[in-house]
Formats: structure tokens, C-alpha cells, sequence
């Protein structure tokens, strides 16, 4: 099996249900954000407060040229990973790209009172998120190999969907 590349908006599940595909294939997890996180000593907050956006984009492509090769690996991207094509050529060459399609609703659930992503700090929270999302989920359209929706349903139930896809 090839790997699983979770792509979706922030909130929509990609690490709870990376976490859970890889406990059920029994490979390993990779959240991207994190181990940005950990090879720069810093937090994403701190990254795009001294470096910019621009930075951590650069750094999330680096670290998605340094994913290929590797195998047996289920893996959750950042939100913002579909907004280089570079980037969405890297996922096609990592593995099976998943995009876990959330509503609006969902997404505002999921996030609300979040203080560590720095793009939702902003008072008109709802209003952002729309703007993003219409942005967004054509991008996330074009570069899913596979479309799963993950409002109201379980973890488990999108697992095993995902599972029974895969
Ligand atoms: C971002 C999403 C975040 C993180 C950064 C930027 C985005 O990841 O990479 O805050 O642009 O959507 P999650 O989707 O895991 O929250």
C-alpha cells in the first residue's frame, strides 16, 4: 500500500483520523505541522509571527521534497499545503492524496477558542473561514485522488471508509 496523504481545511479531522488510520494499518503517523514544529524548535504561531506565512510555506515544501521516497507512512498536511502546485506534484509523488471535506459548520465547531492557529486569530472568525474555504476547496477538489466527508460522522465510520476505499 502506498501512503495516505490527508489533505483538508483546518478542523476538518486530518489529525484524529491520520492518527486512527494509522493505528488500524498499523504504520506510522506523520503530522506535518508538528514535525515542522519540532525541526525548528518553535511553535507555527512563532514561525508566522517572525517569519512570516511565506516562511512556513517554504518549510512545508521542504519538508514535503523530503517525504518522497518514504513508504508506509499516513500522513496529515497543514490546511494552507494545497495553495502551491509545487506542492500538490510532491503529494501526488508521496502517496494517495485524501481530502476530508468538512462543512462550514463543522469547521467553526472544531475550531472554536483555537489559539494555536495563527490564520483563525481574527475577530470575524466565521466570516474568514468562508473566504478561505471558497478559496480553497477547488484546490482541494483538483488535488484529491479520493473525497471523504467528515461532518457528523465518527472517527471510527470515516476510518473504516477511508479502509474499505483504500
Ligand atoms: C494552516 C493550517 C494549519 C497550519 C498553519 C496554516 C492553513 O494546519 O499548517 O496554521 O493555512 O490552513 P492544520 O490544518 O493542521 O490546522
Amino acid at each position: 500500500m502506498s501512503n495516505i496523504v490527508l489533505i483538508g481545511f483546518m478542523g476538518s479531522g486530518k489529525t484524529s483520523i491520520g492518527k486512527s488510520l494509522a493505528k488500524a494499518y498499523d504504520k506510522k503517523f506523520i503530522d506535518m505541522d508538528r514535525e515542522i514544529e519540532l525541526e525548528n524548535d518553535r511553535s507555527i504561531s512563532d514561525i508566522f509571527e517572525e517569519e512570516g506565512e511565506s516562511h512556513f510555506r517554504e518549510l512545508e515544501t521542504n519538508y514535503l521534497e523530503r517525504l518522497q521516497g518514504k513508504k508506509n507512512k499516513i500522513i496529515s498536511t497543514g490546511g494552507g499545503v494545497i495553495l502551491k502546485d509545487e506542492n500538490v506534484k510532491l503529494l501526488h509523488h508521496i502517496g494517495t492524496v485524501v481530502f476530508l471535506q468538512a462543512s462550514i459548520d463543522h469547521i467553526l465547531r472544531n475550531t472554536s477558542g483555537d489559539s494555536k492557529r495563527p490564520l483563525l486569530q481574527v475577530e470575524n472568525v466565521q466570516e474568514v473561514i468562508g473566504e478561505m474555504l471558497e478559496e480553497r476547496e477547488p484546490l482541494y477538489l483538483k488535488a484529491a485522488n479520493v473525497i471523504i466527508q467528515t461532518s457528523d460522522k465518527s472517527i471510527e465510520d470515516i476510518t473504516s471508509e477511508i479502509m474499505a476505499i483504500l
